[in-house]
């Protein structure tokens, strides 16, 4: 059985106004009855096949973390608590460490909680194979189809076909630009990293450590000095000192021990207003609407508010996101960029 590590600590910055520093995208209810957390805890609930799930969050979120698992029922292992954000290397470095403190040879599963996923069937089947992959001392990234030169995600140039449904990992390239991401797109060579990863954690543990030594010390020691209380496990402070880096460019495109296991499940990263909007049900027009709002002559938009009436006229393929008290108003093509609003306000206040 493999072990779920949720990673939920990031700061959503693309779903600004929505998502903010003290209640992130990942906790909001954005497109259905639950949110992409309580989602992603769900998808993994079966205790036949995965164990208690060890979730890693800012210590900020406990209490909305504690809150939503309880909301549908799941207890997690863990509920493992960073200081500080220092992003997914650091984090999952930390996870390992409790999986294999636990476990010695445990099996983790590694899901951001940020992603949709449509075929819980075609999951587990994936998973299942990734997992047995894994067993065999790699680190196994699942990879997805991609349809459009995203800059957001990382790509994955297949090598060869180590067994049925497995592949080893040519190159690993994290966030190109949008000339590159083009080309690795129409190659027809590269897959999505789609983020979830499925690693034996004490090999993890390893490859941090011989790729990025100095983040293997500090959250070694911020392990060691953990303060557990009931489901919540501090992290000590020495966490802090860890360099903020993700795993996708701090070990996935250094490691030589990465494989890839093609997808089969219909897969979104709920990364922006964008790819909500291409997730959501659309009006004859090919606008999507969430709350009040009326259009005429437009096209292609998304709409949300939260409260105040929105009006749009003559417009198109704008992403317009109304809360109390903000207001955003972007190209949808624009999307990504919102993340430079919120460094623009931080940097102000
Ligand atoms: N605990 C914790 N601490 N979680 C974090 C932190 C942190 O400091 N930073 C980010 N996360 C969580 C986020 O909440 C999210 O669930 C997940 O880790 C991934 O972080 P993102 O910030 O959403 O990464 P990304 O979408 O830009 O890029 C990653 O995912 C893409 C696909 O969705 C990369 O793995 C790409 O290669 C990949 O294509
Ligand atoms: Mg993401």
């Amino acid at each position: 059985k493999v072990v779920p590590v949720i990673l939920c600590g990031g700061g959503g910055k693309r779903l600004w106004p929505a998502s903010r520093g003290q209640y992130p995208k990942q906790f909001l209810k954005l497109t259905g009855e639950l949110s992409l957390f309580q989602a992603t805890a769900d998808r993994v609930r079966d205790r036949g096949r995965f164990e208690a799930p060890i979730v890693v969050a800012n210590r900020e979120y406990r209490f909305i973390v504690e809150e939503q698992l309880e909301e549908i029922g799941i207890a997690p292992d863990t509920i493992l608590l960073e200081p500080a954000a220092r992003n997914t290397a650091p984090a999952l470095a930390a996870a390992a460490m409790y999986a294999t403190d636990r476990v010695a040879d445990a099996i983790m599963l590694v899901q951001p909680a940020d992603h949709m996923i449509a075929n819980a069937g075609a999951f587990e089947s994936t998973v299942q194979t990734a997992a047995a992959a894994a067993a065999k001392s790699y680190l196994v990234t699942l990879g997805m189809q991609p349809t459009s030169a995203e800059t957001g995600y990382g790509y994955i140039k297949l090598g060869e076909a180590l067994e049925a449904g497995v592949h080893s990992v040519a190159n690993f390239i994290e966030k190109p630009d949008r000339e590159t991401a083009e080309r690795l797109v129409s190659s027809g060579d590269y897959l999505w990293n789609s983020g979830m990863f499925v690693f034996p954690a004490a090999l993890l543990i390893d490859e941090v450590n011989i790729h990025i030594p100095a983040i293997s010390e500090v959250v070694r020691r911020s392990f060691d000095e953990r303060r557990t209380e009931g489901r919540f496990c501090y992290l000590s402070d020495a966490f802090n000192s860890a360099q903020s880096i993700s795993v996708d460019y701090a070990v996935m495109e250094r490691t030589r021990r990465a494989i890839v296991v093609p997808g089969a499940m219909s897969w979104t990263d709920v990364g922006s207003w964008d790819a909500l909007w291409a997730v959501g049900e659309k009006d004859q027009h090919g606008n999507v609407r969430v709350g009040e709002a009326v259009l005429v002559n437009a096209r292609g938009n998304y709409v949300r508010s939260s409260g105040p009436l929105v009006a749009i006229l003559g417009v198109s393929d704008l992403a317009v996101v109304v809360t109390d008290d903000a207001v955003l108003v972007a190209p949808r093509a624009a999307s990504q960029d919102v993340r430079k609003i919120v460094e623009e306000l931080d940097a102000r206040s």
